[in-house]
């Protein structure tokens, strides 16, 4: 695997394999890789003849009383990861300058009302800072497709949409989302809880799964949202939202046949969860 860690290295290197005709991906990530991120690069890996991995903690994400200086960085575990499952390219920025030094260009780019609910809403700006770092690493890597995860619903859509208007001929792969045994969802920040709380994060999604049973019998979101933070707050989650959308991320309307996802984020302590489910 080549490890690179300057723009100007990054850049010649990827006009190498431009210029040798390779299909290059890009998995984009902040390391602390587990093994939702190494099903993307499996993926990736498929679909084409270079896989590219970035590493690298945006600062621009973060809010203030966020965890951007506690983020786990574990760049060795992380390589060694890549290695074994074939990864062909590492970009990891040695400082953010190597990032975003036409920061005058990304001005204007902002996620826009959609990147103002959900997630959004709790995290101000943070939908933003994301765009902006994908959108200078799809500037830099000019990629044939690029994988996201689904666990990060949201963040795909608003980068699928971005994508569309300034990069229309690269490909978004959406990623199915990787579970432990009992169905949490595979997170960084995972590392972050304690012994009982890792007990009762599983409920997490099983809670998430129950009610979209509970609404195909009551057929009232209201109701079934209710019904959901009741249960989640019985199990002490601190509920930030619970929402039934369309996958447009759009208001839903009963017994439509849009495709619809039920999205949520909570803490448990200190720690936020977010998961969804798609259904029809
Ligand atoms: P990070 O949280 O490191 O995630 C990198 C990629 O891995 C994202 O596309 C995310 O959706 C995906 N991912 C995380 N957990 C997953 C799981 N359990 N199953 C499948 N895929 C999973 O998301 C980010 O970093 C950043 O916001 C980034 C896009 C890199 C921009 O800084």
């Amino acid at each position: 695997m080549i490890i690179l860690d300057t723009k100007e290295d990054y850049k010649n290197y990827i006009n190498l394999l431009k210029s040798k005709g390779e299909i290059i991906s890009l998995v984009p990530t902040m390391g602390n890789l587990h093994d939702g991120h190494l099903s993307l690069v499996e993926i990736a890996k498929k679909k084409s003849s270079k896989v590219i991995t970035t590493i690298f903690i945006n600062p621009l994400q973060f809010g203030k009383n966020e965890d951007f200086a506690s983020y786990p960085r574990t760049m060795k575990q992380d390589i060694d990861k890549l290695k074994k499952h074939n990864c062909d390219i590492l970009f990891a920025p040695k400082s953010k300058n190597e990032v975003f030094n036409n920061f005058d260009d990304l001005k204007n780019l902002k996620a826009g009302p959609k990147g103002n609910i959900l997630c959004g809403k709790i995290r101000p700006g943070h939908f933003d800072g994301v765009l902006k770092v994908v959108y200078m690493l799809f500037q830099l890597t000019e990629p044939n497709l690029s994988v996201f995860g689904k666990k990060d619903f949201q963040q795909l859509y608003l980068i699928k949409q971005m994508a569309k208007k300034y990069f229309p001929k690269l490909k978004i792969i959406s990623a199915p989302t990787i579970r432990t045994k009992n169905g949490l969802a595979l997170s960084s920040r995972n590392l972050y809880l304690d012994k009982t709380s890792i007990r009762i994060a599983p409920l997490f999604y099983k809670i998430l799964l129950d009610g979209i049973k509970n609404l195909k019998n009551s057929n009232n979101f209201e109701e079934t949202i209710k019904y959901i933070t009741a249960n989640l707050e019985k199990n002490k989650f601190l509920v930030n939202y619970v929402s039934f959308m369309t996958t447009e991320l759009e208001k839903l309307k009963l017994n439509t046949s849009e495709r619809k996802i039920l999205l949520s984020s909570v803490k448990l302590g200190q720690t936020r969860l977010i998961d969804n489910i798609e259904f029809n």
